[in-house]
């Protein structure tokens, strides 16, 4: 079976834009591969992060995983600090990247832009991220668009090892959707929807009130026309709309252009509350049900020994070629 990793930072706070380019497509996946989804507490320290809440992100972010229809019957759930070969990998890795590769890494400039105080572990992230996908022999890593550098970096790293070494890695390849792979944030439709925008009317979070989302979407930005088109050069932001009302309420492009043929975009935007409301609603409940359940911990502890299994194996064969 075709292995599948990938991993989201801890936080409950997750945007309609990690679930359409990332979680939504995990659940897919789920019964055709062997997936290995992850939450990244080590990656989420690269900036300033309150221990207090550390732990509790991680155990939410568990719980909106399995909220979403990720059964941890099928697929391995854990947390990366759960496993120490990540950290140990990453090293290894380090010491076979290059600076300049770093040094091109867009969401470096602009993670660190403007920034006082710009950590070290905020630099090589993206090779802490390749040790991740590599530990697990992985084939597919399912990702929205945003990621594609660090992929492609992560294939590099690995074709370079292979080599230099002999046959060690996997090379693995992006998942990356043809439509949804970058929602739109809902103030700048230039700007990708990100959890660190601090404008929380530019994003709808998975846990969002049927009020806080109706007044997002409200305030979305459009355009100066009233036609509801799919155009994303012309008209990005109503596109973005579109491509969230497609995905989350199952009406292709065609048939939403027709249905709000000379009504404005007052009646579009308002039946679009709708759809994202009752999308999320289900979700919202199991969610509280799952934290309440408890069993949060547990599933998280035998994600871990599975991921330890799986990942001490290959972590032994990189430390065999390299002379270890
Ligand atoms: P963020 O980028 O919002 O800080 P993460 O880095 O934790 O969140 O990303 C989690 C997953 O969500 C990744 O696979 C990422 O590619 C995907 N993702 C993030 N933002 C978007 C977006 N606006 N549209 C589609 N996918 C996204
Ligand atoms: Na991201």
């Amino acid at each position: 079976m075709k292995r599948v990793f990938s991993g989201v930072q801890p936080t409950s706070q997750i945007h309609i834009g990690n679930y359409i380019g990332a979680i939504k497509r995990f659940v897919e996946l789920q019964n055709d591969m062997d997936c290995f989804f992850c939450i990244v507490d080590l990656h989420s320290i690269t900036i300033p992060k309150n221990p207090k809440e550390l732990y509790e992100n991680s155990l939410q972010l568990a719980a909106l995983y399995m909220a979403v229809g990720l059964d941890p019957t099928k697929v391995t759930l854990f947390l990366q600090s759960h496993v120490p070969a990540h950290s140990e990998l990453a090293w290894l890795l380090q010491c076979n990247t290059y600076i300049g590769e770093l040094n091109r890494m867009t969401q470096f400039k602009e993670k660190s832009q403007g920034k006082e105080i710009v950590t070290t572990g905020l630099y090589t992230y993206p090779v802490l991220m390749a040790a991740d996908i590599l530990l697990y022999d992985t084939n597919y890593v399912p990702v929205g668009n945003d990621q594609k550098q660090h992929l492609e970096l992560c294939r590099d790293i690995a074709i370079r090892f292979n080599k230099k070494y002999g046959d060690t890695f996997v090379i693995p390849e992006p998942l990356i959707a043809k439509f949804g792979a970058r929602i739109m944030s809902l103030d700048d439709a230039k700007k990708k929807m990100s959890k660190s925008n601090e404008n929380k009317h530019s994003k709808i979070n998975l846990l969002d009130s049927p009020s806080k989302i109706k007044k997002s979407i409200m305030k979305a930005v459009t355009d100066s026309e009233s036609e509801v088109r799919y155009d994303e050069e012309n008209k990005p932001g109503v596109s973005n709309l579109m491509t969230i009302y497609n995905i989350l309420g199952g009406l292709s492009l065609e048939d939403i252009e027709n249905k709000y043929k000379g009504m404005g975009y007052g009646a579009f935007k308002k039946d679009l509350v709708e759809v994202v409301v009752s999308a999320l609603e289900p979700i919202q409940i199991r969610y509280e049900e799952i934290l309440k359940s408890g069993e949060v911990e547990k599933v998280l502890k035998e994600g871990a020994e599975r991921a330890q299994e799986v990942s001490n194996k290959v972590l032994d064969r990189v430390k065999r070629k390299m002379g270890f």
